[in-house]
């Protein structure tokens, strides 16, 4: 039997998921990992093979064959869709099923995003709070109407039922343009969210804006920096779990530094 570690990726063509994906190829234990990612476009799953990874061409809508794949790994990097509530729903009955059918603990790695902090200050005023993800009580208090937050709440939850581990890593606007070898393969999308629409803003209009008073304020990590911390978790899950919170104790806030004036779209 394999003694390989099935990890399931969704979202490995994206900005994040395929900087996560990558790293997962160039990682010193590659040969550990038995790597799966379900992908939409047929053209992009046959590249992604040349990688030595299994595709499943497939969507989030398809619960049944997420609930099967996520049945059949011991980690699932869900990086696809941080609002998609029955995907979620669809990877923990299968994280369940594993549980129940193998006695394996699975881990669920889900990334979320810093919009569920939004206050809808629309750049008229800065807010005095500061979350920090060693007070998960701040986040657990944060109402379910706020983006991101059913979702992350029903996986919670799930670890709290005991049969998965979740870490929930909640980025703050990412920027850098990725490079690697899934961009020079035409896989991945290389480019974050935010910046380029408020650059193609910018240039419809012919100057730069400003959102409101400007004075909102908001946090942004670097792409590199974001899947550092994907690695720093794997990594310690895989040798010392009990290390890094998880459930209620485990979001993980990733941000290098902050800006004001943009609106917190994420
Ligand atoms: N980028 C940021 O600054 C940021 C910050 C915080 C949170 N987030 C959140 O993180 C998530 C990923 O963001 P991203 O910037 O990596 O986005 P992205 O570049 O658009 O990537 C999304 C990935 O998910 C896949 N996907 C999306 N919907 C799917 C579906 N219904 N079925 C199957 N695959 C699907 C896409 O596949 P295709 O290639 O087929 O489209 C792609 O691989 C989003 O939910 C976003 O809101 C992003």
């Amino acid at each position: 039997m394999s003694t390989r570690i099935p990890i399931l990726v969704l979202g490995a063509t994206g900005y994040i998921g395929g900087s996560v994906l990558a790293r997962l190829l160039a990682h010193s234990d590659r040969d550990e990992f038995d790597i799966t990612a379900l992908v939409r476009s047929p053209r992009n799953a046959a590249r992604l093979d040349s990688f030595g990874i299994t595709t499943v061409i497939g969507t989030l809508e398809e619960a049944g064959k997420l609930e099967v794949l996520a049945s059949q790994a011991h980690v699932v990097f869900s990086m696809a869709d941080a609002k998609n509530l029955r995907a979620i729903q669809a990877i923990l009955r299968g994280l369940r099923k594993r549980r129940e059918d193998t006695g394996d603990l699975p881990l669920l790695i889900h990334n979320s995003g810093t919009a569920c902090l939004n206050d809808d200050a629309r750049g008229m005023y800065s807010s005095d709070v500061i979350y920090d993800d060693m007070k998960p009580e701040q986040i657990e208090a944060l109402p379910s109407s706020q983006p991101h937050r059913q979702v992350d709440m029903a996986i919670v939850e799930a670890d709290q039922r005991g049969y998965l581990r979740s870490y929930i890593i909640l980025p703050s606007s990412v920027y850098g343009i990725v490079s690697g070898p899934l961009v020079n393969a035409r896989v991945q999308n290389p480019y974050a969210r935010l910046m380029p629409h408020f650059i193609r803003c910018a240039l419809d209009r012919g100057q730069v804006g400003m959102v409101g008073n400007g004075v909102s304020t908001w946090n942004n990590v670097e792409i590199g920096e974001l899947t550092d911390l994907y690695m720093i978790l794997l990594e310690t899950l895989l040798a010392e779990p009990e290390k890094a919170g998880h459930g209620s104790e485990g979001y993980y806030f990733a941000e290098n530094g902050e800006h004001t004036t943009l609106s917190p779209l994420l």
